[in-house]
């Protein structure tokens, strides 16, 4: 039965708008992006038939994870037959614990959320598991029994990692120094998220069979331009050489750029330090485009439509996969171009 809770009287709905206006339900300091506003709530009441997502972002950190919250919000609409509530946990695990009990206690159909690290969820997903809600982890993933949610849908970020390792040993191969000394520096994203965990074991997996590749230091920078930078610039001051920078996203990758051309050095196809990037969104592609980035390792954030197809499958009662990768691809010099007048993000 759907939006059984708003259904039944206007009391009930009262009720709930006190315990979200008390703090206990989702976020009263709303963010641009969230929506608990009385009056769509007595719309989502008017209109019963409409299944009832519960979205838990983890920020707005970088140009992707907007991109990946409008997938969100465009494909989940009343007119595709959908009442979204959404909540932005502005980089705070206990925000999307918060909400997700929201989410709980208003007995949603569904509960799409991007965990912000892998570990630290068993408990609020227990609880989603006894009130018989569905779980869908978008993006990220998390450590919990495999029963506690109902799917994942996402990138592999090991995939990634290891995509930007070997573009780099073709890179090496192709100018015959694959064997000679190369300095290593790694921005990392946020520590502990299945992105930074996986993009660094991808990567550190393939330069570990090199022992001439030195991986100097490794560091978060909080997937933002100001921490990339700021990272970027003590790294520099402290590595008199450095070959390679391998940002683990674009948003970093910018404030990098900034703070080695600030150095005075260079970066790019003919530049004195190369850089691998991941996301791929335009502004990235176009510094690919220009040579200032060598390459840029896709990470796609359009998931939108594929939780709704999920969500349909469900909704028809057909069986769904535990997991599903969305499609990437690896962008250069070379082949950038024909991509970037599309890229909308
Ligand atoms: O989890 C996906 C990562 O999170 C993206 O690479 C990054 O830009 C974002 O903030």
């Amino acid at each position: 039965m759907r939006g059984k809770v708003w259904k039944d009287t206007v009391a009930v709905v009262a009720v709930i708008v006190l315990v979200a206006l008390s703090g206990c339900g989702v976020s009263s300091s709303v963010a641009p992006e969230d929506n608990n506003e009385t009056d769509d709530l007595y719309i989502y009441g008017e209109n019963g038939d409409l299944i009832v997502v519960g979205f838990s972002q983890i920020g707005s950190e970088s140009v992707w994870r907007t991109a990946n919250t409008e997938s969100v919000e465009s494909t989940f609409t009343k007119e595709n037959g959908y009442f979204l509530l959404t909540d932005n946990a502005r980089q705070r695990q206990e925000n999307q614990i918060k909400a997700i009990r929201s989410y709980i206690s208003q007995r949603v159909d569904y509960i799409v959320f991007s965990p912000m690290t892998e570990d630290g969820w068993n408990t609020v997903l227990e609880e989603a598991k006894e009130a018989g809600i569905e779980v869908i982890l978008m993006d990220r993933r998390a450590n919990v029994d495999e029963s506690l949610y109902t799917t994942w849908v996402g990138s592999d970020m090991k995939r990634e990692g290891e995509k930007a390792a070997e573009w780099l040993e073709k890179d090496l191969r192709a100018k015959d120094i694959l064997y000679d000394t190369v300095n290593i520096v790694i921005l990392q994203g946020t520590p502990g998220s299945s992105s930074e965990l996986g993009r660094t074991a991808g990567f550190e997996a393939i330069a570990s069979k090199y022992k001439n590749w030195h991986i100097l230091d490794r560091e978060t920078g909080d997937f933002t331009t100001a921490k990339g930078k700021e990272v970027m610039r003590k790294m520099l001051r402290q590595y008199p050489q450095i070959d390679v920078v391998v940002s683990q996203n674009d948003d970093m990758t910018f404030g990098a750029i900034e703070a080695i051309e600030e150095a005075g050095l260079t970066t790019g196809v003919n530049g004195d330090i190369t850089i691998i990037s991941f996301d791929a969104v335009r502004g990235a592609l176009e510094l690919v485009e220009e040579g200032r980035i060598n390459v840029d390792i896709e990470c796609n954030p359009n998931q939108g439509t594929y939780v709704e197809e999920v969500i349909q499958k469900l909704e028809r009662g057909e069986q769904v996969e535990k997991a599903y990768v969305v499609e990437e691809k690896v962008f250069t010099k070379e082949n950038v171009s024909a991509y970037i007048e599309d890229r909308n993000y």
